[in-house]
């Protein structure tokens, strides 16, 4: 089998390429990543000895660059991450949110038709249900609740997950659609609450926490994510969509609140918060759950606690993204290649 994972070189998607080394080691990977600034191949670096894993570097939105590797490489199985993620960048500049996310996923989706995959298997988010009321704790999006997105990154990976559908419906490409909650674990940014939180209070600066701190997601942590994922390419229904979450709704201020007494140092700032901030997302689990058999299997204490040593453990790797040295790792690399 051949398996092409977008946006590898990202948060989400390197955990997947670790995971799916595990769980087929005999398999070949190719990871599709433009290397973006959210882009970190040294984070890729233990797996580029395997020769069953090849790393390219495009821009999925280039569809004649696209077209060609899919026509050298074949893949069975497309799993799509590759996105521009952040929500505040998102405000600040709509266009290469909407480039990237839209049309970079149509692109993939002709180029599936054009081979013919046995799988395109969209990574979403709960997002696209829009927001849910702080005083309404009993109400959760369904697969089947209606598509709400407030902002502009939430709007454009609904617009790529009814195009991804529609290719189910038009042309019987074997589609499945994921949309997950919050994430959190390794190799993540750090502009991202979590690792940001532990970044500053390493450096003994004050972390920032958005208006009250009390906007509520549910947070996953990300190797459960990739297992959600490894079993809708297993066992998912084509043209379906599942809901991946944890059942573990917290504050963002508990969040930061836990990363500090796990750290033993840090301290809180509220700042001016984000423009059209959603207040409450949570989605339903019980399709993934009843129909695949998936369940998160780690507690958020657990998670956060394994997440904290790990960016501890790991500091070199946030030093290099602080100081920007990350951005040179993939031409140093193609350097000594050529050499
Ligand atoms: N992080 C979360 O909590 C979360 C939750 C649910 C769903 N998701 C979804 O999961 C996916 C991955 O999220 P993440 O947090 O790992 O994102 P990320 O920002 O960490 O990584 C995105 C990756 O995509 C690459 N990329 C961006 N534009 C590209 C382009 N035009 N061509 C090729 N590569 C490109 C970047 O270089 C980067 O490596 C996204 O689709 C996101 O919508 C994320």
């Amino acid at each position: 089998m051949v398996y092409f994972v977008t946006g590898g070189a990202g948060f989400i998607g390197s955990n997947f390429l670790y995971y799916l080394k595990e769980t087929h080691p005999t398999d070949r990977i190719v990871c599709l990543d433009r290397l973006t600034y959210a882009g970190n191949f040294s984070t890729l670096l233990p797996l580029l000895s395997d020769p069953l894993f090849r790393f390219v570097k495009i821009d999925v939105a280039d569809r004649e660059a696209v077209f060609s590797l899919f026509s050298e490489e074949k893949p069975d199985v497309v799993v799509h991450f590759a996105a521009e993620s952040s929500v505040d960048r998102s405000i600040l500049d709509p266009a290469p949110v909407l480039r990237t996310n839209v049309l970079g996923t149509a692109v993939l989706l002709d180029a599936c038709r054009a081979v013919g995959v046995s799988r395109f298997h969209q990574v979403s988010t709960d997002e696209v249900y829009g927001d849910l009321p702080l005083d309404r704790p009993d109400l959760f999006f369904t697969e089947e609740s209606p598509l709400m997105p407030s902002g502009i990154y939430a709007s454009s990976k609904a617009s790529a997950d009814m195009i991804a559908l529609s290719y189910y419906r038009t042309y019987d490409l074997p589609v499945t659609v994921s949309r997950c909650s919050n994430n959190y674990g390794p190799f993540q940014f750090p502009e991202k609450l979590v690792p940001l939180s532990i970044s500053r209070a390493l450096r003994k600066e004050p972390i920032p926490v958005y208006g009250d701190g009390k906007n509520v997601r549910d947070w996953l942590f990300v190797r459960d994510h990739c297992r959600a994922i490894g079993l809708i390419l297993e066992k998912g229904k084509e043209g379906k969509v599942y809901n991946v979450g944890a059942r573990n709704e917290r504050s963002n201020l508990e969040v930061v609140q836990l990363i500090v007494r796990a750290l033993r140092q840090g301290e809180i700032e509220f700042a001016k918060d984000r423009v059209c901030h959603d207040r409450r997302y949570s989605v339903c689990p019980d399709l993934i759950e009843k129909e695949l058999g998936f369940y998160a299997e780690t507690s958020f204490e657990e998670g956060i606690r394994k997440t904290v040593e790990w960016y501890v453990s790991n500091q070199d790797w946030l030093r290099a993204i602080e100081d920007g040295s990350y951005r040179k790792v993939f031409e140093d690399f193609e350097e000594r290649r050529k050499k």
